[in-house]
């Protein structure tokens, strides 16, 4: 149907969809690519009319207009290198609604040489000048404060007590706790809460990186110091000077990286690659895991040195189970954001329902929580959600004794996983992560299953 409205908009549309200098690719609520403008066939270098009909979620699984349909959420100032092309854009993204309806998404990109020579710009006033960096659009913004997380439970306000406090210092951070229990949120409050909140805020997921580019990412290089590198690039340290730096799933970082970290945060300078210049930097850490640090040390798989830096103020976040009364204050928080998304006006939830909610074990923290309200509104038929509407992942069976054979109990796990975090590909993700395998090895396993 959507197919059909966009083929349907004629010579003058497309004659001023082809006159946007950005490129535009346009997908169904199914990924499926539908339509593709000129610019984009220039920007990207390849035949876009062959992009026509192939599905955007498995040819380009990390880009915006994945991201907009599988959050439903609009994407901004995105870098990225789409498939096929042979450059970086910086692409738009938003979700396409008719009667509140998600039906498809479209991007729009522009290739990010532009920016890159701005922000070297600025990089170099600030050397001249001392001045402080201007913001840029690869500059991140963080959009929680204390007040937007909800919860009354002791637990929480002791952890939020604790990063008011360490919110107007210096500190370095690390935030602990499960998956899905609102690291980032607590990451964004510190940082809105800092006197370096009209700074930059950088997320840095370390875990999504491949080791092999973190390196760059985080300290960026000079041109010319390694084939590739034609333009210089300015890392997330140096993008994050005055502000703040996050670094998501530090546990994952690999060895070599980590004596780095160490170094920048001894020394408080690093080198750019290829770099002779010794950079100063004033950037905030933040770090998160959800993994046991401790136990990854004696693995020798985390550093202690790095570990005692890191761990200055260390904060626990408690998980949902922990907070179980906070359920409903969360309820009434996600609630009318979900509505938004899906298009609902769903106004609560019935006594059974909430306590088939309170009942729950929430292995998935807060996380969890929202996917099953997002189905359950979703699924729901009247104003207000029923016990009915609400489908929890089947809780692990106690029988300490059984024994199976390992790879039912593997096929048991996996499926278990992308219950609990869904089969888009964010889910697989999410699902590999709590398996502690790689995504690739997710993928693998899968496929011999
Ligand atoms: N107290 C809260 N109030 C409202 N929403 C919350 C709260 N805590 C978490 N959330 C929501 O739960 C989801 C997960 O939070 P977040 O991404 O911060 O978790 P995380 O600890 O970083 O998890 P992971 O380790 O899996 O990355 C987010 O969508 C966030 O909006
Ligand atoms: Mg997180």
């Amino acid at each position: 149907m959507f197919k059909s409205l966009v083929e349907s908009v004629g010579q003058l549309g497309h004659a001023v969809l082809d006159s946007n200098p950005e490129g535009i690719l346009i997908a169904d609520q199914n990924g499926n690519i539908v339509y593709v403008n000129k610019s984009y066939t220039l920007i990207c270098r390849n035949n876009g009319q062959e992009r026509v009909g192939q599905n955007i979620l498995t040819t380009n699984p990390n880009g915006a207009l994945t991201e907009v349909l599988v959050t439903g959420q609009p994407v901004y100032d995105k870098k990225h290198v789409p498939p096929g092309a042979h450059t970086e854009v910086i692409s738009n993204a938003f979700p396409i609604q008719i009667d509140n309806q998600l039906v498809g998404a479209i991007v729009y990109f522009r290739e990010a040489g532009e920016e890159i020579r701005l922000i070297d710009k600025l990089a170099k006033g600030r050397e001249n000048t001392g001045l402080l960096p201007g913001r840029s659009e690869q500059v991140g913004k963080a959009g929680y404060n204390f007040d937007t997380i909800a919860g009354q439970n002791q637990y929480l306000k002791k952890a939020i007590g604790l990063a008011r406090r360490v919110a107007q210092t210096d500190s370095t951070v690390l935030l602990r706790g499960a998956s899905g229990t609102g690291k980032q949120l607590f990451a964004e409050a510190i940082h809105n809460d800092s006197n370096r909140r009209h700074q930059p805020f950088i997320h840095v997921n370390c875990a999504a990186i491949p080791d092999n580019l973190l390196e760059s990412e985080f300290f960026g290089y000079e041109k010319g110091s390694f084939t590739g590198a034609v333009q210089r690039k300015i890392g997330t340290f140096e993008l994050a000077a005055q502000g703040t730096i996050f670094l998501d799933e530090i546990g994952d970082m690999d060895l070599r990286l980590q004596a780095k970290l160490l170094q920048v945060l001894q020394n408080g300078t690093f080198r750019r690659l290829g770099g002779i210049k010794e950079i100063k930097v004033n950037t905030r850490v933040i770090a998160a895991t959800n993994r046991n640090l401790e136990e990854l040390i004696t693995r020798e798989l985390f550093r202690k040195d790095l570990y005692y830096r890191l761990n200055v103020v260390s904060i626990e976040i408690p998980s949902l189970r922990e907070r179980i009364d906070d359920i409903p204050l969360i309820v009434g928080a996600l609630l009318p954001q979900i509505n938004f998304r899906v298009g609902r006006a769903i106004k609560g939830l019935e006594d059974k329902a909430q306590a088939k909610l309170v009942n729950y074990c929430w292995p998935g923290n807060v996380r969890e929580l929202e996917n099953v309200l997002e189905k359950a509104v979703t699924l729901c038929e009247g104003e207000w959600i029923k016990a009915d509407d609400i489908s929890l992942s089947p809780l692990p069976s106690r029988e300490p004794n059984s024994i199976m054979p390992l790879e039912e109990l593997e096929r048991l796990m996996i499926s278990r996983a992308l219950q609990r975090f869904g089969s888009s590909v964010i889910g697989k993700k999410e699902a590999a992560r709590a398996l502690g395998i790689s995504l690739t090895t997710l993928y693998n396993k899968l496929r011999k299953l």
